[in-house]
């Protein structure tokens, strides 16, 4: 008898495959990045990020009502730092009354039941544009994880929810653990950038919040000492572990779609929330070519987020949230 089985009967119509369907995407899958910079009424479009916008203390009030209304429920912010206020010591990043820090009062003032996720690393904040402190062509790791416990601790104060240290420096998953503790930020969580590898897909962030290593002797022009090599799988596994033990509640694997590999192992190996996100230059890439017709946006859209959440994503970070959702809806 052939063929023996019909995989198609279950493929005849939307009814049947909506029936079987394995990963269906919904709002509460996403986590919605969102860019701050100074000023009063600002919706300013990043070039390489096409409907993508900074926005003010008032328009990202806005958008997080928006975003609410529209079943979206946490988002992650990142300001873009004056340049007058950058330094080699992080001195902005943990000020008070510093731009994220009043961030995440505006969300909340807006939005009190907005899960706020709070980017914890230098970039924005340094003339170097890296993600730690300088020191004679070395990105210093356990300095820089001092101040970075700091920026975390007043993001806290500042009412954030989750931080998520970006930086990949060693051991500071655990120093902002145990500071949070000190200072009695029991219940602040953290979502560590657990498998961050050095990508060339965050050209589009660094434009937006002008972040870019900058081209000067004795400054490395990558991130390669501290974020992962891509040419490595088990080293991901090694990450994950040791953040979790450091005291991570999600760990996150970044960039998406080239690492939905990684993933899958690491949903395979760990029990925590994975987050994975669809970076920038993922983002840029879907829009360039839908812009030239040569691919249809929406359709791929769709099918990139359901990948990344079919590969193990528990929380998928990504540009497209507002689109997918209105899409969907
Ligand atoms: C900062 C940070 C970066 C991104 C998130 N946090 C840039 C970098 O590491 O250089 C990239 C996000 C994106 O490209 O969308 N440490």
């Amino acid at each position: 008898m052939y063929p023996i089985k019909r995989n198609r009967r279950l493929r005849t119509n939307e009814a049947i495959r909506s029936l079987v369907r394995e990963t269906i995407i919904s709002p509460n899958d996403f986590l919605v990045p969102l860019f701050v910079v100074e000023g009063k009424g600002v919706k300013d479009e990043i070039p390489s990020m096409p409907n993508y916008f900074r926005l003010s203390l008032d328009t990202l009030q806005n958008e997080v009502k928006e975003l609410w209304s529209l079943g979206l429920k946490s988002v992650l912010l990142f300001v873009k730092v004056d340049d007058k206020l950058k330094d080699n010591k992080g001195t902005e990043a943990v000020n008070p009354n510093g731009l994220m820090q009043r961030a995440i009062k505006a969300v909340k003032d807006a939005c009190p039941d907005m899960i706020v996720m709070t980017d914890v690393a230098l970039d924005p904040y340094s003339i170097y544009g890296h993600d730690g402190i300088v020191e004679n062509g070395i990105i210093l790791n356990d300095e820089s994880v001092d101040v970075l416990s700091e920026m975390a601790l007043s993001h806290a104060v500042a009412g954030s929810d989750f931080i998520a240290p970006s930086d990949m420096n060693d051991g500071r998953t655990l120093k902002i653990r145990q500071l949070l503790e000190k200072e009695g930020y029991k219940n602040t969580g953290i979502m560590a950038y657990t498998a961050k590898y050095a990508s060339a897909f965050y050209g589009p962030f660094r434009d937006a919040l002008d972040s870019a290593p900058v081209d000067l002797v004795d400054v490395p022009k990558d991130k390669k000492t501290y974020q992962m090599d891509y040419g490595n799988r088990l080293e991901a596994i090694r990450e994950t572990l040791i953040d979790i033990e450091e005291g991570a509640d999600i760990v996150m694997v970044k960039p998406g779609l080239c690492y939905l590999d990684i993933v899958r192992e690491i949903k395979n190996e760990v029990n925590v929330p994975i987050a994975v996100y669809q970076v920038s230059g993922e983002y840029a890439m879907v829009k360039a070519a839908a812009e030239r017709g040569w691919l249809d946006h929406d359709a791929v859209m769709l099918e990139q987020v359901t990948a990344i959440k079919r590969a193990g994503a528990d929380i998928i970070t990504s540009y497209f949230a507002k689109d997918v959702v209105k899409l969907i809806s």
